[in-house]
């Protein structure tokens, strides 16, 4: 195509055309100068394509498609190649279906365990969600079909999503909201980014510059178009000088495509920004169309077992007492629950896909010659029925172990509305306390999309966090509980005891349209251990039928710039007696100080398969963006230096080694000297402090007044003094200092600070 040419041909009107949906899931052909029309479809875990009777809640039927997992199991797979394979399937499919872009992946940070969409997230952390979206862009995009990285940005609740405003400090969306995005716009270079509906610090996503052209484009290099969340536009043409290109849906009567004509017509918009957005969506017409892989087929049964093997991996193991797991063929088992019958594994919404076949876990096990099944409770219920209690109660009495399939029904968690609270139902919690009173040995098996409050934890032996696992996960489950499969999932989020533990408790869901992210960087785990709290699950935890041991880190230097690269290396060993893998994760943990920081950040990962007694060395290469925080006066990353730990473990709080290097930053925060500067200040640094000798006798206590002996003052009075003085700001010499104290030597002082940091 000559796009260029094909533009200087375009009437305004046929631009502003393009620049907005021809219906819900296309956008517009220019047949006179042969630019076809492409077709958008949901998205993400799944083809939600819609022929007539489109929208865009999941509410009326699309094409049969397989439903893959869910985000909460695709990150907690910890697995890059195996969402790599995720994608290249959901290409496979929009191919198959001539679906140019897939509208995912997802990846808002999960603030709260209440936000209705977390069952399509993927992380409270955004270099875990970064890194599972690199690997599904990436396999999407190897079969030439274009993702659509979505909600850009702060999107991350359901309630007044479409004119709430989340009110973020500039640290906090640089380190929390921002950098899943990022990493994968950089490297992956997704065809697409969505804005999401809500405002940003009071600006519509769609029309924030800030982020679609300051930061997306001329920062990370962005080459897409950025469309619309269906329905977020607010301002058209503020939104397309911001960099928004392409509307979805289309508005009624075209009521936008004319706005854009008139504002181009009366000069209120440049022309040239109406064809910059023509351009960009003409280039991916263009890469979909003229590489297109017509013809393409795929096997419906094979995409099905891949959905089950990242099934089982997305599998959590959250609690295993006494090794209740995995249960044999020749125990007596009691199945317990409507999930076993029909699992929920795939959450309501944009997301909801027309599945191809969905597997039972009682399909499997139920004709097993020792497995007997009550239903325990109605799916869609939260009331306690006593008659399916009491049926469950003595199936369990009579069997040697009890699993029941429990969880969040549709009902409690989807799209478009938040949870009130982090209960499960109350029959379903009932239950599990009432089969645990007659039965010792009770596993749950839990089907939810986002964590849950467990008052049973504790007479419960046995726990796996099975998610919305997608169509395929009952069998991914039954291979689990048998042992046929050793599970290696491990959580993306804490799971905290109480709602109310939650960083974002005082704040969430905000007032009316006003949402302060006041908790700042302190998200997920970061509050947790900042906090030194005890949480149900911690982020990063999933335990396996075998045992790992972590035997040695090393690091190929102890100090370092932050213009070098620190090579870490970890030995993990299986020291048990089953096949396994494990997710080794890195953090690093900051010594610095001065700043507020978590105490730890996940920097990496990497998931190991061993055989029993096998062991193998893991690699991992950290520069100074994994050491940085992000400094709001020079507005860019700072490592500071000083001494950073570099810790291996097998949870955020299972860290099994770590090991010291020191950084020696070559950036500077620039200083400015000032009658405000104290004098403690001056004090920390070697060139500051001989400067400040020189005058030192203008104050009550010189520098060496750290050596007055304790005895001439008393150990409380001296220090005392010394706190006062250290946070005494230079004018104050003339109310506090010496005789000698004197206004020009003060200014003098401060010159030659300013002159000297030159
Ligand atoms: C959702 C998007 C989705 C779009 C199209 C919106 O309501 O927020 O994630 O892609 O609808 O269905």
């Amino acid at each position: 195509m000559d796009i260029k040419g094909i533009i200087s041909k375009m009437t305004v009107e046929e631009k502003a055309g393009l620049c907005s949906g021809k219906d819900f899931w296309r956008t517009k052909a220019v047949e006179r100068l042969g630019v076809p029309q492409i077709m958008v479809s949901d998205g993400p875990h799944g083809l939600r394509k819609q022929d007539d009777q489109a929208d865009h809640m999941g509410v009326n039927d699309a094409i049969k498609a397989v439903c893959f997992p869910a985000g909460c199991a695709a990150s907690a797979t910890f697995n890059r190649e195996l969402i790599e394979e995720m994608g290249k399937a959901l290409g496979d499919e929009c191919q198959a279906e001539n679906v140019a872009v897939i509208l995912g992946p997802a990846v808002n940070i999960k603030r709260s365990p209440l936000c209705g969409r977390n069952f399509e997230y993927y992380s409270e952390d955004p270099y875990l969600a970064g890194e599972i979206a690199k690997s599904h862009i990436r396999g999407v995009q190897s079969r030439n079909v274009g993702t659509s990285i979505k909600h850009f940005l702060a999107n991350s609740q359901e309630h007044r999503r479409l004119t709430s405003s989340s009110e973020i400090d500039e640290r906090t969306i640089r380190e929390i909201y921002l950098p899943a995005f990022e990493t994968a716009v950089k490297e992956e270079q997704p065809w697409t980014v969505m804005c999401s509906y809500n405002r940003i610090n009071g600006i519509h996503a769609s029309e924030n510059k800030t982020y679609l052209t300051d930061i997306l484009r001329e920062e990370w290099g962005f080459e897409g178009f950025v469309v619309s969340d269906w329905g977020a536009v607010n301002n058209r043409v503020k939104g397309l000088e911001a960099g928004l290109d392409l509307e979805m849906p289309s508005t009624i009567g075209d009521y936008n495509d004319k706005l854009i004509v008139d504002a181009v017509k009366n000069g209120e918009l440049s022309e040239e920004v109406l064809d910059k957005a023509c351009e960009r969506i003409l280039r991916i017409v263009e890469r979909y169309t003229e590489n297109r892989a017509e013809g393409t087929e795929f096997d419906y049964d094979a995409h099905h077992s891949l959905a089950r093997k990242i099934a089982e991996e997305g599998i959590v193991l959250l609690k295993n007492e006494d090794n209740i797991l995995p249960v044999k063929k020749e125990e007596k088992l009691a199945v317990i629950g409507a999930f076993a019958k029909v699992p929920r594994y795939q959450g309501g919404g944009s997301s909801h896909i027309n599945s191809y076949k969905v597997d039972s876990a009682l399909d499997f096990i139920g004709g097993l010659e020792n497995v007997t099944f009550a239903l325990g409770y109605e799916a869609e219920s939260d009331r306690p029925d006593e008659k399916l209690i009491s049926e469950a109660v003595e199936t369990a009495k009579n069997a040697d172990k009890a699993i029941i399939f429990a969880g969040l029904p549709d009902s409690f968690e989807s799209e478009g509305f938040d949870r009130g609270h982090m209960r499960m139902p109350a029959c379903q919690n009932e239950l599990i306390m009432r089969v645990s009173k007659v039965q010792p040995n009770v596993i749950v098996v839990l089907h939810n999309g986002s964590p849950v409050e467990m008052p049973w934890v504790n007479e419960v032996k046995g726990i796996l966090e099975a998610y919305l696992g997608g169509q395929a996960i009952a069998g991914a489950v039954c291979d689990v509980l048998f042992g046929n499969v050793n599970p290696s999932g491990k959580l993306g989020e804490t799971f905290p005891i109480r709602l109310e533990d939650n960083p974002s408790y005082l704040y969430y869901i905000g007032e009316k349209d006003r949402v302060e992210y006041r908790e700042g960087v302190f998200v997920g785990y970061r509050y947790y251990d900042k906090k030194k709290m005890d949480v149900l699950f911690p982020f990063g935890h999933g335990l396996s039928y075998t045992t790992f041991g972590y035997k040695f880190i090393t690091l190929d230097k102890e100090t370092m710039s932050d213009k070098d690269e620190l090579r870490v290396t970890v030995t993990v060993k299986n020291t048990g007696k089953v096949y396994g893998k494990e997710t080794v994760q890195l953090y690093v943990a900051p010594k610095t100080e001065g700043v507020i920081r978590p105490v730890r950040e996940l920097k990496g990962f990497e998931k190991v398969s061993l055989m029993p007694g096998e062991e193998k060395e893991v690699t991992f290469i950290l520069s100074k963006r994994d050491f940085s925080y992000w400094n709001t006066e020079i507005h860019d990353w700072f490592a500071q230096s000083g001494e950073y730990v570099i810790e291996a473990g097998s949870s955020s709080r299972d860290i099994r080694l770590g090991k010291s290097v020191e950084m020696c930053s070559g950036d500077k925060v620039p200083v400015v000297y000032d009658l405000n500067t104290t004098v403690g200040d001056l004090l920390k640094n070697k060139a500051t402090r001989d400067i400040f000798k020189d005058y030192e006798h203008m104050f009550a206590l010189g520098v060496d007044s750290h050596d007055v002996e304790e005895a001439t003052m008393g150990a409380s009075t001296l220090k005392m003094q010394i706190s006062i003085l250290e946070c005494l700001p230079l004018r104050n010499a003339l109310n506090f200092g010496t005789e000698s104290a004197d206004f020009s030597k003060v200014l003098e002082l401060i010159r030659r600070l300013n002159e000297h940091k030159e």
